[in-house]
């Protein structure tokens, strides 16, 4: 899908929306550097995979992992952790200085549906679902985070092409279509669409400097 082979480092490869995101791209012909906590998780067999193991807490050659990549992507999450500490927003803020410094431009940084856009109010319904069912389910602290991750890369970033997807994902099944990209509608959508859309996303220069949502076209 995109002709031109890239290096794309990643981080959350391990998780729902990450493991179909490596695959997807190594099927692709690219090269992928993950940052995992645990290699043993990942399944995928491929000389174009280069495993380094750490955490984003306390990692510290990140000049090491960004050196001669194309394109660096962060689906992380770590929901206990994140209810009291906003750790990707301490992460992200050691990699982008990084990043200039390697003269890597581009970052896609997946955040939830119900992650306020910068200095922007969530329409009703999705006030309404993020003080009941995300409260409940403990996922406050990760949108918080998400939330600080968007303001740093708004006021701080703008030197880099960062592109955030408000992702609205309901299931690991099958693919139910191809996910666009928009300011108001969004669907419910399967971790492998949103993998799909992600990859899609970084090489979409319309999108730089956006923060929006996804939605099926056609079901
Ligand atoms: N899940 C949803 O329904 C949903 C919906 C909409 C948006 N989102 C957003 O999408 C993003 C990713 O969600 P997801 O559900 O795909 O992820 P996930 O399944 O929760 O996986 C999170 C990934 O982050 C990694 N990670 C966590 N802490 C780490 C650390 N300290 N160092 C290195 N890696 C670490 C995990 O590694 P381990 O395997 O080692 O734990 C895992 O690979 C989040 O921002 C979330 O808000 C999720």
């Amino acid at each position: 899908m995109i002709d031109t082979k890239h290096t794309f480092l990643v981080f959350g490869s391990t998780g729902r929306t990450g493991r179909h995101f490596i695959s997807l791209v190594l099927k692709e012909g690219h090269k992928v550097r993950a940052l995992v906590r645990n290699p043993e998780k990942v399944e995928i067999e491929n000389s174009n995979l280069e495993l380094v193991k750490g955490s984003i807490i306390d990692f510290e050659n990140i000049n090491e992992l960004v050196s001669g990549v194309d394109f660096v992507i962060s689906m992380l999450g770590d929901a206990k952790l994140q209810k009291t500490k906003n750790v990707n927003t301490t992460f992200v803020k050691r990699l982008i200085p990084v990043m200039r410094r390697q003269g890597v431009k581009r970052f896609l940084y997946q955040a939830g549906g119900f992650s306020r856009p910068y200095k922007e109010s969530l329409p009703f319904m999705f006030l309404v679902l993020k003080n009941t069912l995300v409260r409940f389910s403990g996922l406050l602290g990760q949108h918080r985070d998400n939330e600080a991750v968007i303001e740093y890369l708004v006021e701080e970033a703008k030197d880099i092409e960062w592109m955030v997807h408000r992702a609205s994902i309901i299931s690991d099944d099958n693919s139910k279509g191809v996910l666009l990209r928009s300011k108001t509608k969004n669907s419910l959508a399967t971790f492998i669409d949103c993998a799909t859309y992600n990859y899609l996303l970084l090489t979409d220069n319309s999108a730089i400097h956006t923060c929006d949502l996804s939605y099926y076209a056609k079901q």
